[in-house]
C-alpha cells in the first residue's frame, strides 16, 4: 500500500474524524460544547444538562431535562453481584483500574447489543452516567473496609456522589463547585481517551467496552492521571521557596512538570482559569490550602521559563486543588475526571455510530523483509548473551 501522507508522531494535527460535539481554539484559549462557550456553561448549566447537550446535540427542554435526570436518579444503584465483584478487588489497587473493570463488567449484565435501537442507546447512556459515580464511591468505601452507601434519590447528581463518597450530605457550595468541575471536564475533542473510545466504538462492540477502553486510556499520567501527579509534585516541592530550584532542576533533567503543557492549547487552558476561580471560592468559604501559594508560584516560574514554548497550566493543574478541598483523595481525581468525561465519550460513541467506518490506519514499516528462519541452535543474541552472563556466569556455547 502506498503511504498517502507524511508520518506525524502522536498523529499531531491529523484529523481523525469530523465532529460537531466540541470546538477548541488552542491559540485563543476557546472551548465550546455544541457551540456554547465553556465559561457560559460553567456559570449557567449543570452537569447533567451539559451531558444531554453533548450527547443529543441540543439543550434539553424543561421536561426533557426532568425526564433525563429522573431516569439517571433511578439507575444509580449497582447490582449486588457487581458490588460482590468489587469486594474481591485488592484494597491497594488503583481506583482507575477498579473503575475500568466495573465499567467492562456492566457488559456482562446488560449484554443485549442493539446499536440501531434508540431505546438501547438511551438506556446505555443513562446506565453509564448513573452508575459510574456509584462505582467510584463504592470502591472508595470498600477499600477502607466499609460497606458502600446506597445512593440517595432526594439528592442531585453531584451532591449524591459527594454524599456516597464522604458519608455526609455536602455543603451546597461544595456540591455546586464539584458539579461545575464536571462540566469543565466533560468533553474535549479528540484527546487520547476519546480517540480510544472512538476506535473501540468503530468495531460496533458494546458501549461498556467503549467506556472501559476510554477509562484505561484516561488513567495514564500524560492524560487524566496528571491531576494526581500535580498534588504529589506540590507535596514534593513543599514550599514557595523551593519552587524555582524545583523547576530549574526539572528542566535540567528534561523531566515534565505535571499539569503544564497541552497538545492543542498554547495559552492557559480556559478550564484551568475557571478551576482556579473555583478553588479560590472554596478557599474563601472553607479556608486556604497551603499548596495554593506553591501552585501560583509554580505557574509564574513555569511561565517565565517555558511560556515562549506555549507551556501553560492545563485542566489538571488546578483541578486537584479543588478536589482536595472537597475532601477527595488524590487517587480519586482521575476517576472523578472519568465520571465527567463519560458524557463526552458517549457523545462520540453516538456520533461514531451515525456514520461508522472501522478505524484501520496504516503504518510505515521499518523492519526487515525476506529474512531467513534461523534454526534455534544457530541463533545468537548479543544482548541476551550479556544478560545471561551476568546472571549465570560464563556461558557455554
Ligand atoms: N514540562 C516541561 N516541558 C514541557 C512540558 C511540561 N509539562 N510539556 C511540554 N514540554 C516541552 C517538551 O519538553 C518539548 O520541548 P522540546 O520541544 O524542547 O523538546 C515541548 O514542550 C513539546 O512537548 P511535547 O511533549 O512534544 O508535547 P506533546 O503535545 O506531545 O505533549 C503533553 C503534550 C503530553 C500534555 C505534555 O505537555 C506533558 O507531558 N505535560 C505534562 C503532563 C500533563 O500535565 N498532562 C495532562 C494534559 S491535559 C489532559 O490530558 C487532560
Amino acid at each position: 500500500m502506498t503511504v498517502a501522507c507524511e508520518y506525524r508522531p502522536g498523529l499531531e494535527g491529523v484529523p481523525a474524524t469530523q465532529s460537531s460535539i466540541s470546538f477548541v481554539d488552542g491559540t485563543h484559549g476557546i472551548l465550546e460544547y455544541r457551540g456554547i462557550g465553556i465559561e457560559e456553561l460553567a456559570k449557567k448549566s449543570n452537569f447533567l444538562e451539559t451531558a444531554y447537550l453533548l450527547i443529543w446535540g441540543e439543550l434539553p427542554t424543561k421536561d426533557e431535562l426532568y425526564e433525563f435526570e429522573h431516569e439517571i436518579r433511578y439507575h444509580r444503584r449497582l447490582k449486588y453481584r457487581i458490588r460482590d465483584m468489587m469486594k474481591c478487588f485488592p484494597e491497594s489497587g488503583h481506583p482507575m483500574d477498579a473503575l475500568q473493570a466495573c465499567a467492562a463488567a456492566l457488559g456482562l449484565f446488560y449484554s443485549r447489543r442493539a446499536l440501531d435501537d434508540p431505546a438501547y442507546i438511551r438506556a446505555a447512556v443513562v446506565r453509564l452516567l448513573a452508575k459510574i459515580p456509584t462505582m467510584v464511591a463504592a470502591f472508595q468505601l470498600m477499600r477502607k473496609g466499609n460497606d458502600p452507601i446506597q445512593p440517595r434519590d432526594d439528592l442531585d447528581y453531584s451532591a449524591n456522589f459527594l454524599y456516597m463518597l464522604t458519608e455526609r450530605e455536602p455543603d451546597p457550595l461544595a456540591a455546586k463547585i464539584f458539579d461545575t468541575g464536571l462540566i469543565l471536564h466533560a468533553e474535549h475533542t479528540i484527546n487520547a481517551s476519546t480517540f480510544s473510545a472512538m476506535v473501540t466504538a468503530s468495531t460496533l462492540t458494546d458501549p461498556y467496552a467503549v467506556i472501559a477502553s476510554a477509562v484505561g486510556t484516561l488513567a495514564g499520567p500524560l492524560h487524566g492521571g496528571a491531576s494526581e501527579e500535580v498534588i504529589l509534585m506540590l507535596e514534593e516541592i513543599g514550599s514557595v521557596e523551593n519552587v524555582r530550584p524545583f523547576v530549574e532542576s526539572a528542566l535540567e533533567n528534561r523531566s515534565k512538570i505535571m499539569g503544564f503543557g497541552h497538545r492543542v492549547y498554547k495559552v492557559k487552558d480556559p478550564r484551568a482559569i475557571i478551576l482556579q476561580q473555583l478553588a479560590e471560592q472554596l478557599f474563601e468559604k472553607f479556608g486556604r490550602d497551603d499548596y495554593y501559594d506553591i501552585a501560583v508560584e509554580l505557574e509564574k516560574v513555569v511561565q517565565e521559563k517555558l511560556g515562549h514554548k506555549g507551556i501553560y497550566p492545563n485542566v489538571d493543574f488546578y483541578s486537584g486543588l479543588v478536589y482536595r478541598k472537597l475532601g477527595i483523595p488524590s487517587d480519586l481525581f482521575t476517576p472523578v475526571f472519568a465520571i465527567s468525561r463519560v458524557a463526552g465519550w458517549l457523545a462520540h460513541w453516538k456520533e461514531q455510530l451515525n456514520e461508522n467506518r472501522i478505524f484501520r490506519p496504516t503504518q510505515i514499516y521499518t523492519g526487515f523483509r525476506g529474512a531467513t528462519y534461523v534454526p534455534i541452535e544457530q541463533r545468537r543474541s548479543v544482548g541476551d548473551k550479556e544478560l545471561l552472563a551476568t546472571l549465570v556466569g560464563d556461558l557455554k556455547p
